[in-house]
């Protein structure tokens, strides 16, 4: 049973609280991803689970046993780092071998465990070789190769795939996602990366500042985010905010700020008339014509299966709207525009949560 619990676990180093009390619940077999910007306490979160660090307060427990006081040996976690931190000097095979010579397997069943590893992981050709005559991608695979072998119940990844070049890095996810489909061993994995978390994660944590903002699956945390910050996090680009009120116009509830006036759905519930918000609107649900509100295209963005059209309006307003690669815009162009205000996202202007 690998099922992993954080209560209220809190890490200071000196004046600095890296993490804030984190409550989350691991289930056994999930592949987990925590994202979130740089010093957030991704890394902090994950060696208190492996060991690395011990926390100021607050419990983990692996299974049912509270697991603060074990050794990381004890814990019956397998690592893989950023650094990968392969041993230069000792062939693929020793590398692959080291946890199971550490622990004192028999030769026989050490060489079937490390060739079985090495083929699961398409490496079994380069098994003679030192890490430095390997590939990035290859480097990689022996590592996960090496923690596969001994077999543990939770993998703990730190940013495994930080050092690839880009096309390896989405190859490699593919690879990661197969891996733990096979095994269906507990993932715990850390990466900056938002594309990452959402194509491989059955769940993910986004932490901000030692807290979790949001956990849940990677439609769910796109489609509705819980707080201005997780919105402003997924998405490439960036989702649009506008700053304003909620009013109350013809009996409707009308979203204003200082150029925009935005009609809401009847499910924004009532109670939020006169609300300071935030309105969130992703580029896709920006809809350009020749109607509506009325704006000026700065900058056209080609991306090949869609084009980024950046516009500007009554005066220091600006927008980006995702419209069809045949759209006829140009530079300077007056246009209009509206909101597909289904799709809108409301978010208390000072704590940033989502309000419908
Ligand atoms: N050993 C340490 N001593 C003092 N401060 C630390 C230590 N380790 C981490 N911190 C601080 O704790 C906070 C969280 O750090 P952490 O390494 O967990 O962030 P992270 O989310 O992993 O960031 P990154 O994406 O850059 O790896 C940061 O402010 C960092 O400076
Ligand atoms: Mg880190």
């Amino acid at each position: 049973m690998a099922q992993i619990i954080f209560k209220d676990v809190v890490k200071k180093f000196g004046a600095v609280t890296a993490v804030a009390g984190v409550n989350l619940e691991v289930r056994d077999g999930e592949f987990l991803i925590m994202v979130g910007p740089s010093g957030c306490g991704k890394t902090t979160t994950l060696n208190m689970l492996s060991g690395l660090e011990t926390p100021t307060s607050g419990d983990i427990l692996i299974g049912e046993t509270v697991v603060n006081d074990l050794e990381p040996g004890e814990r019956g976690l397998g690592m893989v780092f950023q650094d990968l931190a392969l041993f230069p000097h000792m062939s693929v095979y020793e590398n692959i071998a080291f946890g199971l010579r550490v622990k004192k397997v028999p030769e026989r069943e050490l060489d079937r465990a490390v060739r079985r590893a090495a083929e699961a992981m398409h490496i079994a050709h380069l098994l003679a070789k030192l890490p430095r005559q390997c590939s990035g991608g290859e480097a990689q695979r022996v590592a996960l190769a090496r923690t596969i072998v001994t077999d543990p119940a939770v993998f703990l990844m730190d940013e495994p795939l930080s050092s690839l070049d880009a096309k390896l890095r989405v190859d490699m996810r593919t690879e990661l996602k197969r891996l733990h489909e096979r095994l269906r061993a507990t993932f715990v994995y850390v990466t900056h990366d938002q594309a990452e978390a959402m194509t491989m994660a059955d769940r993910i944590v986004v932490m901000n500042r030692g807290h979790v903002e949001q956990v849940g699956a990677p439609l769910e945390i796109y489609g509705r985010p819980a707080t201005a910050f997780v919105a402003g996090f997924f998405g490439t680009p960036t989702m649009n905010f506008l700053a304003g009120e909620i009013t109350v116009h013809k009996g409707g509830l009308v979203f204003r700020s200082a150029n925009v006036e935005q009609a809401l759905p009847a499910s924004v519930p009532a109670s939020l008339a006169g609300r300071k918000v935030v309105f969130g609107v992703r580029a896709e649900h920006v809809l350009l014509g020749t109607t509506g509100m009325r704006g000026q295209v700065d900058m056209l963005q080609p991306l090949g299966d869609s084009t980024l059209a950046f516009f500007n309006f009554g005066g220091d307003g600006a927008l980006v709207a995702s419209v069809e690669p045949s759209t006829r815009l140009a530079p300077g162009e007056n246009i209009g525009f509206s909101f597909d205000a289904e799709r809108g996202h409301l978010f208390d202007a000072e704590e940033g949560r989502r309000l419908n």
